[in-house]
């Protein structure tokens, strides 16, 4: 018997089952043009449908809030067709997947937005950093226009939009991108919103963006379709630690509880040299959150094991791994060692570094048509 039975064991959701608790975590790899999925993504997918979820890569729910050069969107029928292809690809491959929707709001620049949209956030609070823009130029992130009422409970409605987009397309769920800096996260911090409205203010105002979404989103596609990532007290993307992290991931974490949405994906960032989530406070998420628990950030299969045995987490994510192990489960399996990918082509470099590591245990290799 495997000494990882339970991250290879199945798990059964209301809307579907996952054959092992293996998750691919969302992975922006930015090789779409005009915010559609490239050529070659319906192959990435498929190499990795061994997952139990696949998390497809943050995609835009609005033409100013796609950020990062070459990131895909989910606000058009042509970005939403070429979805559909990657989607059905993975099913073929008896996969299933999901797909994350992000708003970058004052993170990106606005010559990666589809017609240079200007950045919008909460409040006028510019981000320090540079953004890479097309023809390789590295520039900084210019302030944000803030957004009125108005232009806020439109992004809200573009979510719930993109949600019902995705499902049309295919996907078995969706996750909106509640963590790393991006514009739910601008929203729910006090160093990004310094509104006076009932956005801006208390924990309960704070918070209103985040949960006016995933209200209309369960309302649109269904609480059982229906997941958030979050990362509290991983200060990314020019966000400080705040006094009141807890509290407002507390009351978050009550309320989703009360909506019952499928699942909390809690992104840990010490792999990447942030803080990592206390456990105490995961331990608080479990006790507060009675649906799905997704663990993510520098896990090993002893790690995953080790936490689904313990029970602070339902599923584990992994990231880079798979990058370069795209029968990574089946390599868990085996005990095989794990290939380390090339960094420089993680975000960019065509079909290089993205379709071509083979796999080694799986027929996931290579998709029947491979361009
Ligand atoms: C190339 C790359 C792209 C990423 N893109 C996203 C993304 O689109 N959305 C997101 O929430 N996290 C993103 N992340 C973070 C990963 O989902 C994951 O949380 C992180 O890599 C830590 O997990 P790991 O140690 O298993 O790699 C990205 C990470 C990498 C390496």
């Amino acid at each position: 018997m495997s000494s990882i039975e339970k991250l290879l064991s199945p798990l059964v959701t209301p809307a579907f089952t996952l054959r092992n608790r293996v998750v691919m975590a969302p992975m922006s790899r930015r090789r779409s043009q005009d915010g559609v999925p490239g050529p070659s993504a319906h192959v990435y997918y498929g190499q990795r449908a061994g997952a139990g979820l696949i998390i497809a890569e943050n995609s835009a729910v609005a033409a100013n809030g796609v950020g990062y050069l070459n990131a895909p969107g989910i606000y058009n029928d042509t970005q939403k067709a070429a979805w559909k292809r990657i989607v059905d690809e993975v099913h073929a491959r008896d996969g299933k997947i999901v797909l994350q929707l992000v708003h970058t709001g004052r993170i990106g620049h606005p010559l990666n937005n589809e017609g240079d949209a200007l950045l919008v956030a909460p409040s006028a609070v510019r981000a320090a950093g540079i953004m890479r823009t097309p023809g390789d130029q590295y520039l900084e992130m210019p302030g944000p226009q803030p957004l009125s009422i108005a232009g806020t409970q439109s992004l809200i409605e573009a979510h719930i939009q993109a949600a019902k987009s995705a499902i049309e397309a295919g996907f078995d769920s969706v996750e909106i991108h509640g963590a790393h800096g991006f514009l739910v996260e601008q929203f729910l911090h006090p160093h990004t919103n310094r509104r006076t409205d009932h956005y801006g203010g208390s924990i309960v105002n704070r918070s209103r963006f985040l949960l006016e979404i995933m209200e209309g989103v369960t309302a649109a596609i269904g609480k059982e379709r229906t997941g958030i990532r979050l990362s509290p007290f991983a200060v990314l993307n020019d966000l400080p630690a705040y006094q009141e992290e807890t509290a407002t991931h507390q009351y978050i974490t009550d309320a989703l509880q009360e909506m019952g949405i499928l699942y909390i994906h809690l992104s840990d960032q010490p792999s990447n040299g942030y803080p990592a989530i206390p456990p105490a406070y995961i331990r608080d998420v479990r006790k507060r959150f009675s649906n799905l628990i997704i663990l993510a950030g520098g896990q090993t299969a002893e790690s995953a094991e080790f936490n689904l045995q313990s029970g602070l987490a339902d599923l584990i994510a992994f990231g880079r791994p798979f990058i370069a192990n795209p029968d990574l489960v089946e390599r868990f399996r085996h005990n095989a060692p794990l290939i380390a990918g090339n960094k420089d082509t993680f975000y960019q470099g065509g079909d290089n570094g993205y379709i071509d590591y083979p796999a080694i245990y799986t027929d996931n290799a290579l998709c029947s048509n491979v361009l």
